[in-house]
């Protein structure tokens, strides 16, 4: 098999394993880990959301992670490219994920400013003896409806965001991203330990924990607590949006990927297991320290990091510099992540266009700035976010992962020669039930909770927002990546971007290429005819 041979540009590269792994780390850990968990976990059966959780990180978050760094590192390709090579009929799937991925490098800056401004507002202390007031009059200068009215001290940190994600990655993959998360990534385990720490020390800390670990065995008869742990595992681990197709594309040929992808799968759910602790701890002391339940303090959604942890942080001896951290963690994480899903854009139309760096990131970040300073920082941001962030995750995402699996399982049955490639670079071995997993369980599992949740929505809505509101920043934006999808699918690729060097392996004697039974098969299978350009 000719996998090298005829790349006119020489592709860019990570330059060691462990700057692959510190980035994956860093794309994985984010605002997910950090805002998103914690109150996710609460809201959804408490300690018995972890069951779900480790479920769906088991079936589907690792068996998917192996899956695209087989197809990414194999193809080194971007998302598209890489479905590409596998097989014509792939590229709509590679398509798909990177405009799942364009609708979160969307809405995620805004979180990152919030977070940025709050760490500023942490050193006076500015929310004043009432954060929820502070936080949706003064801060977010809430209103209803819809409107593009700018709220400047929104708008301005989110510029700077903008900035910095600019010029990391105009500055490319291993000077700029690899840079950045060597000293991002250990910089925030250090933070954010020392803040973990500090908080198991708070009083009250032991009743947070409580009621985090308290199983809600009730909430795990409900289909909406597995969605929830499965969008959650998509979200945290960059599956099913090409983050991870894309990182792995650029590594260097020997690569040990099975044991890169425990180690990153494994880091991130440590991380949002300590995150869990350290958030419930402090909201434990907060409920101790105001006489309130520790569920009356936790709030909300957006309102768990925003309005609790100003409080706390008002409260607690050393305030100021637990509030300076923890925001400035969050500002830390969301970076890294927001990165590696911009990434996956500018790769795409890179790979596509045969466009240089600098260009691809003036095609991307235009309408992806435009796009989010008209939507997120304006007085109605919080709602549109809200909405954007439900359907991103529970039908975005878990629709992306399904097309993924199935046209690499079923349509273009490369299950087998993917889990050849992983096998001849990894220590550890992907075998038999990675496959079932890949083809069978987790599809299932993710047809029925997409096809429950999709249902839950159209007759019970989200919310109490009005059916236009989940129309426009639900459904629409969601119609808009379908159809983009197909768009740059119909497209031709660049003279200068190869697709026809990286075919499957020849059938094999023992292979049947219309047996179902040959996808779960040990040996590469014969794809079907596999078109050169
Ligand atoms: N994986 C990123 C997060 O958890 C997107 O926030």
């Amino acid at each position: 098999m000719n996998t090298t041979s005829r790349e006119s540009v020489p592709r860019e590269t990570f330059s060691r394993r462990s700057v692959f792994i510190l980035a994956a780390i860093g794309s994985a850990i984010g605002l997910g880990n950090i805002w998103r968990f914690p109150y996710v976990s609460y809201t959804n059966g408490g300690g018995a959301f972890l069951i779900p959780y480790v479920v769906a990180l088991m079936t589907a978050g690792i068996p998917l992670l192996l899956m695209e760094y087989g197809l990414g590192h194999k193809f080194r390709g971007s998302g598209p490219l890489a479905f590409r090579r596998l097989h014509k009929r792939g590229e709509f799937a590679g398509w798909f994920q990177v405009g799942i991925a364009f609708l979160i490098a969307l809405y995620y800056p805004v979180i990152i400013a919030w977070a940025l401004r709050y760490a500023i507002y942490s050193f006076g202390q500015e929310w004043g003896s009432d954060p929820a007031a502070f936080f949706n009059n003064h801060f977010l200068q809430e209103a209803s409806g819809f409107s593009v009215d700018l709220v400047a001290q929104v708008a301005l940190p989110m510029l700077v965001v903008w900035g910095i994600i600019v010029l990391v990655v105009v500055l490319g993959v291993e000077n700029g991203i690899g840079r950045l998360n060597r000293f991002f990534v250990p910089l925030l385990v250090i933070l954010f330990g020392a803040l973990v720490i500090r908080a198991l020390f708070l009083p009250g800390a032991a009743q947070g924990l409580e009621v985090f670990f308290t199983p809600d065995w009730e909430a795990l008869r409900h289909g909406g607590v597995w969605i929830a742990a499965y969008g959650q595992i998509f979200f945290s681990l960059n599956v099913g949006f090409a983050v991870m197709i894309t990182y792995s594309s650029y590594l260097k040929r020997k690569t040990n990927l099975v044991g890169s992808g425990y180690v990153v799968a494994f880091s991130n759910a440590s991380f949002e297991a300590l995150a869990g602790i350290g958030v419930f701890a402090t909201l434990g002391f907060l409920a101790t320290s105001t006489g309130q339940s520790v569920s009356e303090v936790a709030g909300g959604g957006i309102g768990l990091a925003f309005i609790a942890f100003p409080t706390i942080i008002s409260t607690m001896p050393g305030g100021t510099i637990f509030g300076v951290i923890f925001f400035t963690c969050l500002t830390i994480a969301g970076l890294t992540s927001e990165i590696s899903v911009v990434e996956v854009c500018i790769s795409a139309i890179r790979d596509e266009f045969g466009l240089a760096r600098w260009a691809a990131t003036i095609a991307v970040i235009v309408p992806l700035l435009v796009g989010s300073m008209l939507l997120f920082p304006t007085t109605t941001g919080s709602h549109t976010l809200d909405i954007f962030d439900k359907f991103v995750c529970s039908i975005g995402i878990v629709s992306a992962a399904i097309i993924a699996m199935l046209v690499i399982s079923w349509v273009l049955r490369a299950l087998p020669a993917l889990s050849t490639h992983l096998n001849a670079v990894s220590s550890r071995h992907v075998g038999f039930l990675w496959k079932l997993c890949v083809a069978v369980v987790t599809p299932a599992i993710l047809l029925t909770i997409l096809g429950t949740e999709i249902h839950s929505i159209v007759t019970g809505g989200y919310g109490d927002y009005p059916t236009w509101s989940l129309l426009a920043f639900g459904w629409i934006p969601i119609l808009i990546v379908l159809i983009g999808a197909i768009v740059f699918t119909l497209m031709p690729w660049s003279s200068s971007t190869p697709l026809e060097e990286l075919s499957l392996p020849k059938p094999t004697l023992n292979s049947t290429p219309d047996s179902g039974s040959q996808i779960l098969s040990t040996e590469p299978p014969s794809p079907p005819e596999n078109e050169a350009q």
